[in-house]
């Protein structure tokens, strides 16, 4: 098994935070961690919390009470940065009223030297600046930049999984779990392979002996993160797949859901439904993002499948899992692409009958194979094409959430207020219902829609309190 990265261990990373603790003596300090981006970026900000919260910080979910101000960014599409840099740029009157506020942008933006370039020459007044690969050194910079007084960057690229960063979860009983870090792929559109580096898995051993500890300490729904599971154990030469994992966590003992996400058509396979059909534990909602219908953009995306590959896949999974939950990603108006392959992008939401698509209009990133690719449909057009997408999928999206009316589904109480719960379906539909024990599951009874919400009743008592 591979070792973590030598170059970040985490005891000598305790020690900075440590010192940085030692800085404040009896003084309160607060912290406002603001997180862009995917799941990936939440679970890291759990990370950057559990850090702070060793270097003495408290919380605040107000940047003019904050101490130090950390954004955690993300570059997936050109909107999510102009977001980013507007916010920056609105704490500057904040800083000018008070001067000893540190203000810290990290993740995947800041792995982008331009950006970070551009953060040095125009933002004088951010302090530190870190990439996704010194997430785990995020003491040690922050020790530096109290005690230099100065400006600190940091872009280094992080070279395997640092194991033993505390983390501070959000929720009690739902929990983000890492098992991989970056990707491999390199769809010819996408950033993230170069902000996040190349495939890590985490060693199954941590990831179990995580899940264990989860379970025991009450949390009762895991969502397995990658940004393509399906690759798991690839790095490790170990023997060990996604597969495997999936089945050994669904084993152990007590009541919880199991998630993942994300899979990639290219390396989904037959074994993986298998294990979700024989695992009741696991969670029946697969997200697949297939991104185009044409194989002509398929090819240009590298995508490394086939729409015809992609629906056999599908076919497959529905047999094995008949009550299976589809959602999907997909992109509009990758550059070179026409009327026609749009149609065809269509006529596969259509036909396949998605629960739930998340779709894009094509965003050009600096440094992707697809920047340079000619690009001759107008705007205008494009946006067309993706309303009509925006139609065909809401009409599904609709008669699926109405299709919820009249069943029963077993739903984690995840908070309570005011004796109302807030929930969701295993497929990921939020459900509120009247409840008052946070952590419980319930079988509902949903009774109506209303907006993307389903509203239901529950049995009188929470699932494991009776016999
Ligand atoms: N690793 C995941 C997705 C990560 S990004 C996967 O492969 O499924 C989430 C989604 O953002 C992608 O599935 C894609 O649909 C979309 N996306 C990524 N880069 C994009 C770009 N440059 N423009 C528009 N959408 C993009
Ligand atoms: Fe991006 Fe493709 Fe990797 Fe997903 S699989 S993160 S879309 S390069
Ligand atoms: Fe964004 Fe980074 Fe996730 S670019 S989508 S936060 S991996």
């Amino acid at each position: 098994m591979r070792e973590a990265n030598p170059e970040i261990n985490w005891e000598t990373q305790r020690q900075y935070a440590l010192r940085v603790r030692g800085l404040w003596g009896a003084a309160e300090k607060k912290a406002y961690v603001r997180t862009y981006g995917c799941q990936q970026n939440v679970s890291d900000s759990e990370k950057l919390s559990g850090m702070l919260e060793q270097m003495g910080y408290t919380f605040t979910d107000s940047p003019r009470d904050a101490d130090l101000v950390l954004f955690n960014t993300c570059a997936v599409r050109e909107h999510a940065e102009q977001r980013v840099l507007g916010n920056v740029g609105a704490l500057k009157g904040i800083k000018a009223q008070k001067q000893d506020m540190v203000i810290a942008l990290c993740g995947c933006m800041m792995q982008e030297a331009h950006v970070a370039q551009k953060i040095r020459q125009s933002y004088p007044y951010v302090n530190l600046v870190f990439g996704t690969g010194a997430l785990p050194r995020f003491p040690e910079l922050l020790w530096r930049t109290l005690a230099e007084n100065g400006r600190v960057f940091d872009m280094e690229e992080q070279n395997g999984v640092v194991e033993g960063v505390p983390v501070r979860r959000d929720s009690a009983y739902t929990a983000w779990l890492p098992v991989m870090h970056g990707c491999n792929n390199f769809c010819t559109y996408c950033i993230v392979p170069y902000v996040r580096g190349r495939e890590h898995s985490r060693a199954p051993e941590q990831v179990l002996r995580e899940a264990t500890e989860l379970i025991a300490t009450g949390c009762r729904e895991i969502t397995l993160l990658g940004q393509n599971v399906n690759s798991y154990g690839k790095d490790l030469q170990n023997g060990w797949d996604f597969s495997r994992l999936l089945a050994e966590i669904a084993v152990l003992p007590g009541e919880f859901r199991l998630h993942f996400m994300t899979s990639h058509p290219k390396d989904a396979s037959h074994r993986l439904f298998d294990t979700i059909a024989a695992n009741p534990k696991i969670s029946r909602r697969l997200h697949l993002p297939f991104q185009s219908g044409s194989d002509r953009v398929l090819r240009q995306m590298n995508r490394r499948y086939t729409a015809a590959q992609y629906r056999e896949l599908v076919a497959y999974a529905r047999q094995v899992i008949p009550d299976l939950c589809l959602t999907s990603d997909v992109i509009v108006g990758f550059p070179g692409e026409t009327e026609e392959d749009f149609r065809q992008t269509l006529a596969l939401v259509e036909e396949v009958g998605f629960a739930n698509l998340y779709t894009f209009l094509y965003s050009k990133r600096k440094g992707t194979p697809a920047e340079t690719m000619p690009d001759p449909v107008p705007h205008g057009e494009k946006a067309r094409w993706f309303e009509e997408l925006l139609r065909v999928q809401g009409e599904k999206s609709r008669a699926f959430l109405n299709d919820y009316v009249g069943k029963t589904e077993r739903v984690l109480a995840e908070r309570v207020q005011d004796d109302t719960a807030t929930g969701h379906t295993d497929s990921g539909v939020a459900v509120s219902f009247p409840a008052d024990e946070p952590g419980e599951f319930y079988d509902v009874e949903f009774t109506q829609v209303k907006g993307v919400t389903l509203y239901g009743t529950p049995q009188t008592v929470p699932v494991e309190e009776r016999d």
